[in-house]
């Protein structure tokens, strides 16, 4: 049994075409200073129209497995968290499967809306820790645009697309992840949800006239109780990792807006200058704010070897959670995979596909 679950890869990615602020002025009544103001968003990303959350996840991926050095077939298992799936099913991990040639992996989908990476992070976690299995590629991944209510300003302009992907690998290093605690409300799930589409209410003209296939939302509810939680649930993994937020070198919370940001660090008494912000330019991605946030993070120097880093979440049903974990970093001394080996991997993979059984 593996000792511990590391994180021995990370990449993103976002969408080209940008959606300004500006932009948005022009599709309904709202301002720059407005949207500025009270979410801290000034830019997201919108999927092009042959972009989806499986061809988003599969570039991220790629980069993830690229730092990992792990070739698409010696990946275990493939866990995209999403609540905007390319189909109801099958889940979109079996298309990241399938496009990444990850010809051994098992996959499935995780759904807890804007939690949904934390939670796969804590399953993929418990099967690399009882020693299912030696790893796996973990994702958030979201194309939330296409859910989106055009016409309602109160939620169209928080919203943006993009994808996060982490490798987690078994490790006899004393440190990874150290904490997941995960937790849920469904009381008040009307508060933020897509109501129709799925077998409750399933989609007829009425549903789509009515605009119920779109992502509905209670702002102010769902404000104050996202403070609340996440600030709670940071405690509550801190407390099970036996650590306290002096120890924490950055926080990563999930990305919905820099109010929920500012209040939570200030309920918790955390500086600000620890915490990892990026909604100004991808607004809420959902499942994938906080694995784009930690790619980010890294690549501009503030996630170094041996840092404790917090993440924390909160999003629809109600959901959130928090997990504590050591930064590994990239393998030592070992270089990375060049084109050469890449290629050989992928004539292997397809060698391996055509065999006859
Ligand atoms: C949505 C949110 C930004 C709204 O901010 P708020 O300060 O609560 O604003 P209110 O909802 O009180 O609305 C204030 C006014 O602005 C208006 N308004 C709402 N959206 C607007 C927009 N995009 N542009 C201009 N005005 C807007 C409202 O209609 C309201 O007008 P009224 O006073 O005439 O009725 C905020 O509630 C929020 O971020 N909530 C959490 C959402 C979230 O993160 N969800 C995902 C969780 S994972």
């Amino acid at each position: 049994m593996a000792k511990n679950a590391v994180i021995t890869g990370w990449g993103f990615y976002a969408p080209s075409r940008v959606m300004t602020n500006a932009e948005l002025e022009r599709i309904v009544d709202t301002s720059d200073e407005w949207i500025t103001s009270r979410t801290g968003i000034r830019e997201r990303r919108i999927a092009s129209d042959g972009e989806t959350t499986s061809s988003m996840s599969t570039r991220a991926a790629r980069v993830a497995l690229d730092r990992a050095r792990l070739r698409p077939q010696d990946v275990q298992m493939i866990i995209v968290g999403t609540c905007s799936p390319d189909y109801v099913f099958p889940a979109t991990a079996c298309m990241v499967q399938n496009d990444l040639g990850a010809t051994r992996a098992g996959a499935f989908d995780i759904e807890a809306a804007c939690t949904s990476f934390v939670s796969a992070l804590a399953v993929a976690r418990g099967m690399v820790v009882s020693g299912a299995i030696q790893n796996a590629v973990v994702i958030g991944a979201e194309t939330l645009s296409r859910f989106l209510n055009w016409k309602d300003r109160t939620t169209c302009v928080l919203f943006g697309d993009g994808a996060g992907a982490v490798v987690l690998e078994a490790s006899n290093a004393s440190v990874g992840i150290e904490s997941v605690i995960l937790h849920s409300d469904g009381s008040q799930a009307e508060k933020l949800m897509i109501p129709a589409g799925g077998a409750r209410i399933p989609a007829t003209q009425g549903t789509l006239d009515r605009g119920q296939h779109l992502i509905t939302m209670q702002g102010g509810d769902v404000f104050k109780l996202a403070v609340k939680s996440m600030a709670d649930a940071a405690e509550e993994a801190l407390a099970e990792a036996g650590l306290g937020l002096d120890d924490i070198a950055l926080m990563v919370p999930h990305q919905a807006n820099i109010r929920i940001i500012e209040q939570v660090a200030k309920r918790l008494h955390f500086p600000m200058e620890r915490v990892f912000v990026n909604i100004q330019r991808y607004g809420n991605t959902s499942a994938a704010s906080i694995p784009i946030a930690i790619s980010e993070a890294e690549a501009t120097g503030r996630l170094r070897r041996g840092d404790k880093v917090l993440l924390v979440a909160f999003g629809g049903g109600f959901t959130w959670g928090a997990s504590v974990l050591e930064w590994f970093g990239a393998h030592d001394g070992v270089r990375p995979p060049g084109p050469l080996e890449r290629a050989r991997g992928a004539i292997e993979d397809v060698v391996e596909r055509v065999r006859p059984v």
